[in-house]
């Protein structure tokens, strides 16, 4: 099975899971430095951000391996608060950081992907208020216009948020992430503002006339009716309103899906916006789309005698015989994939897009070493090959799509897993900090060089 010509080849991190060094190089700390901080309990094994894979110290040894990887791009983040600590100067540390970061990967035929926003909210913006006031439109604009003025000439594929839905969803209608609050109304006015700093950054970015592309990163969840039954089928037309479409139709078609305006208004939710928002997201469509797939959303019609709105609405119905991922408890359906390409094909215009993150993370790794002590990871490897030949058919169907990157390129920290779950191509030690690939890294290595998945 051979991939497009030129096809990308690669993996996706962010700043804020790979850096550590949280209070070195003049940065400022973020929403998790803070939180880790005041409730180390809050995370799994009290294991917090600064302890990380160390790319900041580490950067040179890690891109060397991901050449090894036969990487031809990676997708890494700029930290917001190592860049511009206070939101205005600019910390030239930072900047001769990521001008190495990026000018070696380049001289390793990595082209880099720079996303802007990994959850990291800066915790001075947080304190004024976050994502619920204007003013973060604003600051973000502001960041990412730096970015762009600072490494333009070095990057060309940049990215603004990745899984913008997350920080709404968990930290609006969960206690996952900070503010840790479950109100609806709140939640869709944050997420208008995370809205209106993407679309103020692609203006910024177009203006300017730099070289390359802009576009975001969304975590699409594929909703499924449990039944054909008439409330089911519209219980996951709102949730894929909700959860999927609520950033892809604007960011892509310029506009606001009509479920989720219907339920806004059913709902009596008022969001404050300015006369001009909705003409500023019409006219500043993305150019490229990455999509993280990992579960689909099975649902059902909600509990009418619920608490919560969301709750009466719809619900996630677990269906006890599909195929699991029993460490993460996320559902293995690898033709979702081929669902979202046919999908982006014939309802968004066949846009370039690409997949951002897919990948398995799984618990107790130890146990798969062979002799050598190398991690066998037999079922990580059958989890790409079976979503890969879906990519493929939806590719060979005439989707759009240029690339495919794991998540991820080494075990990682992650929000409130920690290191949990694992999900790295390559073994981290977090003892020693060494460095060991697994099988899968080898496989990857033979499926970019040879842009072919054999079979
Ligand atoms: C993606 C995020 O949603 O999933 C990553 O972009 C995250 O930041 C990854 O680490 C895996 O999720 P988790 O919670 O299992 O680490």
């Amino acid at each position: 099975m051979e991939f497009p010509k030129g096809f990308m080849w690669g993996a996706a991190s962010s700043a804020p899971q790979m850096e550590g060094s949280s209070s070195l190089g003049g940065k400022s700390p973020n929403v998790w430095d803070h939180w880790f901080q005041k409730e180390p309990r809050v995370f799994y094994q009290g294991i917090g951000p600064e302890e990380t894979t160390g790319f900041y110290a580490n950067y040179k040894k890690d891109i060397s391996l991901m050449k090894e990887l036969g990487f031809n791009s990676y997708r890494t983040s700029i930290s917001w608060t190592r860049l511009m600590p206070d939101g205005h100067t600019l910390n030239d540390e930072a900047v001769e950081f990521y001008r190495d970061v990026f000018t070696r990967m380049l001289d390793q035929g990595i082209r880099p992907v720079v996303n802007l926003f990994h959850f990291d909210m800066p915790y001075w913006l947080y304190e004024k208020g976050g994502w619920d006031i204007r003013e973060s439109a604003e600051a973000f604009a502001l960041y990412a216009e730096t970015a762009f003025k600072c490494f333009g000439d070095l990057v060309e594929d940049w990215v603004t948020f990745n899984e913008p839905i997350v920080p709404v969803e968990m930290g609006y209608l969960n206690d996952k992430h900070l503010p840790g609050v479950f109100n609806i109304r709140r939640a869709c006015q944050a997420g208008f503002h995370t809205l209106l700093a993407h679309v103020k950054a692609v203006q910024a970015f177009r203006k300017n006339e730099h070289r390359g592309r802009v576009g975001i990163v969304l975590n699409l969840t594929p909703s499924y009716p449990r039944s054909e039954n008439v409330d089911d089928v519209k219980a996951a037309e709102l949730a894929d309103a909700l959860f999927n479409k609520s950033f892809l139709d604007p960011v892509v078609k310029g506009e606001y899906p009509h479920v989720l305006c219907e339920f806004i208004r059913n709902e009596s939710i008022h969001v404050n916006m300015y006369p001009d928002d909705l003409k500023l997201i019409k006219d500043n469509p993305v150019d490229f789309l990455g999509v993280n797939y990992y579960q689909p959303r099975r649902v059902k019609a909600g509990n009418q005698d619920a608490e919560h709105v969301l709750d009466r609405s719809f619900l996630h119905y677990e269906w006890p015989d599909r195929k699991m991922n029993p460490h993460r408890g996320w559902e293995i359906y690898e033709k979702g994939i081929y669902d979202i390409a046919i999908q982006i094909r014939d309802e968004y215009g066949n846009i370039p897009w690409f997949i951002a993150e897919n990948g398995m993370g799984v618990e107790g790794e130890d146990r798969f070493r062979d002799e050598a002590g190398s991690i066998q990871d037999e079922y990580r490897i059958e989890f790409f090959e079976e979503h890969l030949k879906w990519l493929h058919k939806g590719i060979r169907e005439g989707s759009n799509c240029y690339g495919f990157h794991v998540w991820t390129y080494i075990d990682n920290w992650s929000w409130l897993n920690e290191y949990k779950n694992r999900y790295g191509l390559v073994e981290f030690d977090l003892d020693s900090g060494e460095r060991r690939k697994k099988k899968s890294a080898d496989w990857f290595r033979k499926l970019a060089e040879s842009n072919r998945l054999p079979g």
